[in-house]
């Protein structure tokens, strides 16, 4: 098998319309639920790989601070199943880089284990179809299986083999537009690593499982028929069982800051105004409002006025993992 040397590649988050939270299997990140989600493309997530003969350890790197503990386990394990499947046994020199505050319901480590995924399997020589390399990033982390595919995609399967995502629309689709209401940078107390955990200490947990099969069937023909209010309504009705069962697990999680749920609540004023804004929030205080490209520049100097919200970023539906030629050492 040939190695390629040192490999690049781009990634970017995604935002779930319906939620991926609690898990089926805990080691191999298999969903309590069907999700679906939209890769935002004006947020990027670059990470270079080399395997390198010779290094004693995986040396990551993410920003400029060299990663430790837990973080660098999570990496080397993921670098452990490339490793595997490639048949060789080099450790890796890794550098990652994102264009946006993670840590903060971001979902960083979903454009991150994207990225990794498609730079290390090539970095080894390996190269894994669209599913194959979902499946394998869903390993890392679940979400990010979701940012394997371009655009909108949904991800399913209870088993292994079988779970990993794809897509449902491409991101010319619908021009449907992100505007990301950040109101803390702060990283959060608990992340969603943990959080799906507790998941089923919820007595809403089960509930809300069984809404999703109803809410993701409207998101689904929402995406078809370019529909925002349908979707608006699923996808609200779904982060906010979300935020329920978080808020009433064992340990209590609650994510929202004031400046969160004054967010919440101007955005349902200026619907009831007539502006076409839903929401839909991660596990992080800040909001991300859903709004038809025509209405993006209105609900984006409505939330720059918004006390308590400190920068606005705004994003269409972004491509697929992909590789580049820039590396980033
Ligand atoms: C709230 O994918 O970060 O963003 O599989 O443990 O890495 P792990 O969890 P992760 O969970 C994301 C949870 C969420 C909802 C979502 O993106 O669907």
């Amino acid at each position: 098998m040939e190695r390629m040397g040192k490999t690049t590649a781009v990634a970017n988050p995604n935002i779930a319309f319906i939620k991926y939270w609690g898990k089926a299997d805990e080691r191999l990140n298999l969903p309590a639920n069907p999700s679906l989600s939209m890769n935002l493309a004006a947020l990027t997530t670059v990470t270079t790989v080399e395997f390198e003969p010779g290094l004693p350890a995986d040396v990551v790197t993410v920003g400029d601070q060299p990663l430790a503990g837990q973080s660098l386990a999570r990496v080397t394990a993921h670098l452990d199943r490339v490793r595997a499947q490639a048949g060789i046994s080099e450790r890796a020199r890794v550098a990652s880089c994102s264009d946006f505050p993670a840590g903060t319901g971001l979902a960083s480590s979903a454009s991150g284990f994207a990225a990794l995924s498609l730079a290390a399997t090539r970095a080894a020589g390996l190269h894994l179809d669209e599913a194959a390399l979902s499946r394998l990033a869903r390993l890392g982390s679940g979400s990010a299986c979701r940012s394997v595919p371009a655009g909108f995609s949904l991800w399913e399967g209870y088993r292994d083999e079988t779970s990993f995502a794809r897509q449902v629309a491409p991101p010319e689709h619908w021009d449907l537009q992100d505007l990301i209401a950040i109101v803390s940078y702060e990283h959060k107390a608990v992340g969603s690593y943990d959080g799906h955990t507790v998941a089923p200490t919820s007595p809403l947990h089960r509930a809300r499982l069984a809404a999703v099969p109803g809410l993701l069937a409207g998101v689904r023909s929402a995406i078809e028929a370019r529909d925002l209010a349908l979707l608006g309504a699923a996808a609200e009705a779904d982060a906010l069982a979300m935020h329920g069962v978080m808020m009433t697990s064992t340990p209590s999680l609650l994510y929202w800051l004031p400046a969160t749920v004054a967010v919440l609540l101007a955005v349902r004023a200026w619907r009831e105004e007539g502006l076409g804004v839903y929401l839909t929030l991660d596990a992080g205080p800040n909001v991300h409002c859903l709004c038809q490209a025509a209405d993006a520049a209105e609900v984006e100097g409505r939330l720059r006025n918004q006390a308590g919200v400190l920068d606005v970023l705004k994003s269409g539906p972004g491509g697929g993992a992909r590789l580049v030629e820039v590396h980033l050492f």
